[in-house]
């Protein structure tokens, strides 16, 4: 890619006007995905994500935009809620804090039991949920955390959630600390 069209991709993404998830060229602003994320995205807690770096290369803001895109796609192609999939995956890891030097913060805490629920509580502050979408935040860390999921939606983000890990550590990131997120 030339650099002009590295600037101008990042013209648009600080503009607002071009959104990406990792591993797609497509502007999901132009999907029928992006409408029902849209006042999430733009909401002040999810718009804090972006401070945050989150799988070594990206930002918890990005990742939380990349597990709901894929949830939405996997869902829909599976016929399930996909709607509550795209807006639970937004939220799954809607938390405040470093993830690095947590177990020394928190020493009688693990990270990974944690922070569904943290999530979950911001979630709830933040917006109403439906049942399937409370059981997708919370579970989304099967079978490390327990019990099992109820919904077939929350199994498909166990899955989706390690997907977007893997492509945002293997996948050469934007200038992502220079960005700011989606208003
Ligand atoms: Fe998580
Ligand atoms: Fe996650």
């Amino acid at each position: 890619m030339t650099t002009r069209k590295k600037e101008e991709i990042s013209r648009r993404i600080r503009e607002g006007t071009w959104v990406h998830v990792t591993g797609s060229r497509k502007n999901i602003c132009q999907t029928e995905f992006f409408p029902l994320v849209s006042d999430l995205l733009a909401s002040e807690p999810v718009q804090a994500l972006g401070e945050y770096r989150h799988h070594i290369r990206t930002t918890r803001y990005q990742h939380c935009l990349n597990v709901a895109y894929y949830n939405y796609r996997v869902c829909r192609l599976l016929r399930l809620d996909a709607a509550s999939a795209a807006r639970a995956g937004l939220l799954h890891d809607l938390y405040h804090y470093e993830t690095s030097g947590f177990s020394r913060r928190q020493p009688s805490l693990k990270h990974s039991h944690y922070h569904p629920m943290a999530a979950l509580e911001a979630a709830e502050k933040l917006v109403s949920m439906n049942e399937r979408e409370r059981d997708i935040i919370e579970k989304h860390m099967w079978p490390v955390t327990h019990p099992r999921p109820k919904f077939a939606e929350s199994y498909v983000i166990t899955f989706v959630d390690k997907y977007c890990a893997m492509l945002e550590f293997l996948l050469p990131q934007p200038d992502i600390f220079r960005q700011r997120p989606h208003r």
